[in-house]
């Protein structure tokens, strides 16, 4: 099969990675995709909650890994979304228990079958973060419109140009417009000057995300809510639909802050 295979990751922790490994692979699922989303945070395990399949784990990525079962005793399909499947981590293991190698053998096995691979990984500064990351091909770096993130994210953009990952495409989450308006948040224009990759998704500051998180429902499953929508936008994106940006996507931020930037950047 011709699949996908693409790493979430970002420069710095809880920017809503795992938020959007659940939205697109739901929505590419929704889509008629074959998706299956893997966890490959070990140790934290967040993904199968977000997802609501915690209670359905028999064997987890790091058994298939140990050879206690195979791949595809792991893989748990969804009962909402025909093509929806999961593989879930164990919390009890160390970020190093799955190697650079094993996770290649797993995605590789996994091209045969599915049409979307998504990987969901820890941040890039952490441990765990290359082997989450060594076998895919594409990378969606998802930052906030903060500058110490944006700082973060840059470092993360040059270690996977190093890793060979492409295309690297960003995601700014948890925008809200009205502080942009009044100048207390960074512009997605000048965010995007400064990492200087492809923009393929922004998505509102949305209290649903947390709803949906606590429910073991992803929006892109049945809600219209503004982060619903930006998810299934960027799905569409990634399959190659031209989809237009939401209009925030003109809209320049502060000087000020932008200036900040800057510095921070030795710009
Ligand atoms: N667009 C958003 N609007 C509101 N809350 C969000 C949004 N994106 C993420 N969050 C919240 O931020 C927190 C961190 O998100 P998560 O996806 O777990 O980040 P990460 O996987 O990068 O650590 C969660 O509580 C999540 O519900
Ligand atoms: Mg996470």
């Amino acid at each position: 099969m011709d699949s996908h295979v693409i790493v979430v990751t970002s420069g710095k922790g809880g920017v809503g990675k795992t938020t959007t490994t659940a939205n697109l692979a739901a929505a590419l699922a929704r889509m008629g995709k074959k998706v299956v989303a893997i966890d490959g945070d070990v140790g934290l395990r967040n993904l199968d909650v977000i997802m609501g399949l915690e209670n359905r784990i028999v064997y987890t990525l790091i058994d298939a890994i140990d050879g206690a079962c195979r791949l595809r005793q792991a893989l748990i399909k969804d009962k909402r979304l025909e093509n929806l499947f999961m593989i879930p981590t164990a919390q009890s293991k160390t970020k190093d228990s799955v190697s650079a190698e094993q996770m290649v053998a797993v995605c590789d096995e996994l091209r045969a079958d599915f049409d979307y691979i998504i990987v969901d990984s820890p941040a890039g500064i952490e441990a765990g973060f290359k082997n989450a990351a060594a076998g895919v091909d594409e990378a969606l770096v998802v930052t906030t419109p903060e500058v110490s993130a944006v700082r973060d994210a840059d470092r993360i953009i040059g270690l996977l140009e190093s890793m060979e990952k492409s295309p690297i495409r960003l995601i700014v989450n948890r925008i809200r417009p009205h502080m942009m308006e009044k100048g207390d948040m960074l512009g997605v224009a000048d965010v995007l000057d400064i990492l200087a990759i492809d923009l393929i998704g922004m998505v509102p500051e949305d209290e649903s995300v947390v709803k949906s998180a606590n429910a073991g429902e992803p929006l892109t499953i049945s809600s219209d809510s503004p982060a619903a929508r930006a998810f299934k936008n960027i799905a569409a994106r990634l399959v190659g639909d031209n989809i237009p940006f939401m209009p925030v996507d003109s809209t320049s931020g502060n000087g000020n802050l932008f200036g900040r930037l800057k510095r921070v950047f030795g710009l």
